[in-house]
């Protein structure tokens, strides 16, 4: 076991927002936060990026609240009512709208009914820290999709994405044809993880593309981007359904179903499952490329382009791995 000694008081590295129009954020010196009875005080290792992360606070949350909702680092303290964790685990956790701060900080408190996941031994940070978001989203749009039959048919409008990545090799897996859409330089890599047809949603009529693959439409689709469910709506069947992951309102047609992200169903074994497929090798995590912690404003500048090849991560510095 790792053994940490806790400093009380003192200050962190953290990233704040700066220009919540500009979706900005810069560097500060932060209040090392306190450890209540049912939390976890965790010291980053990585850190997982997202276009969330700059905007998606808690409504009181103060100048130098912490930015980010996922990561990956060693238990440091742990709380007098926590039985289930012990200084020195490594865990990978989603921690949203936590009132003492997000992940993108030397240490960061996580309430320990959070989504957290021991982490595989041999798994490192930067993947671990890459997973719990992405996964967990796209475990609970493959939920919300519910069962199709071996064989069925699917569209990801984003398979190049974060979720999109993952979600296309989800439904490979389940026996399912698949199609996605990405910009044509990124066909052959969402073809090495599973897509049997590739459109560049760039494209006049790519829906047409799809009809021509699936001539009464696919049976689902998975919408990841904002306005990509009402784009994709003409390819699916009568009957079909469209899972919006960025929450699109539609005015659907032809009975076809749009449906968010199921939040309320438990998919933290199945996230858990996914975390160890990924250090097997039997699920690819792409990250696209891992920053120092220093230069998280130019993580988070290139996320904000919506045109990152799976994930990106930050590294912490002085952390063993
Ligand atoms: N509901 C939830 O719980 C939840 C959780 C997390 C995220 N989200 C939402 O999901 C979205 C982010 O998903 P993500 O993290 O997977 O995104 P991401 O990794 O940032 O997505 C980047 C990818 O999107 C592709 N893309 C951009 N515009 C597209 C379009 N019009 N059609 C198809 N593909 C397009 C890009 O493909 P190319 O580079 O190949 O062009 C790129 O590979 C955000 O809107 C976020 O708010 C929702």
């Amino acid at each position: 076991m790792v053994k940490m000694p806790i400093e009380h008081g003192g200050t962190v590295k953290a990233f704040v927002v700066s220009d919540p129009e500009a979706g900005s954020i810069r560097s500060v010196e932060a209040d090392k936060p306190l450890t209540g009875p049912d939390e976890l005080l965790v010291r980053l290792c990585a850190v997982g990026v997202g276009i969330h992360d700059s905007y998606f606070l808690p409504p009181n949350a103060g100048p130098l609240f912490p930015i980010g909702i996922e990561g990956a680092g060693i238990v440091a303290e742990v709380g007098a009512g926590v039985a289930d964790y012990r200084i020195g685990d490594r865990i990978a956790f989603v921690s949203s709208m936590q009132p003492k701060g997000g992940t993108w900080a030397e240490y960061a408190i996580v309430d320990s009914r959070s989504l957290i996941l021991p982490m595989p031994a041999e798994l490192d940070f930067v993947r671990a820290a890459g997973l719990p978001v992405a996964g967990n989203t796209t475990l609970r749009a493959f939920s919300a999709l519910g069962h199709l039959p071996d064989g069925a048919s699917i569209f990801i409008a984003g398979g190049s994405g974060a979720i999109g990545t993952l979600a296309l090799q989800v439904a490979r897996r389940r026996g399912w044809r698949v199609g996605a859409s990405a910009s044509a330089h990124n066909h052959d890599f969402i073809r090495s993880l599973g897509a049997e047809l590739t459109v560049d949603y760039h494209d006049h009529g790519w829906t047409d593309d799809i009809r021509g693959w699936m001539p009464a439409g696919v049976d689902a689709a998975i919408a990841v981007q904002p306005g990509t469910s009402s784009e994709c709506l003409p390819a699916v069947r009568d009957g079909g359904i469209i899972i919006t992951v960025s929450g699109d309102h539609v005015e659907t047609e032809r009975a076809v179903t749009v449906a968010m992200v199921d939040y309320q169903s438990d998919v933290s074994g199945d996230l858990q499952q996914m975390m160890s497929d990924v250090l097997s090798g039997a699920l690819h995590l792409e990250i696209e490329h891992v920053y120092p912690f220093d230069e998280a404003a130019e993580a988070l500048a290139r996320v904000q382009t919506r045109h990152v090849r799976g994930k990106l991560a930050l590294r912490l510095t002085d952390h063993h791995e």
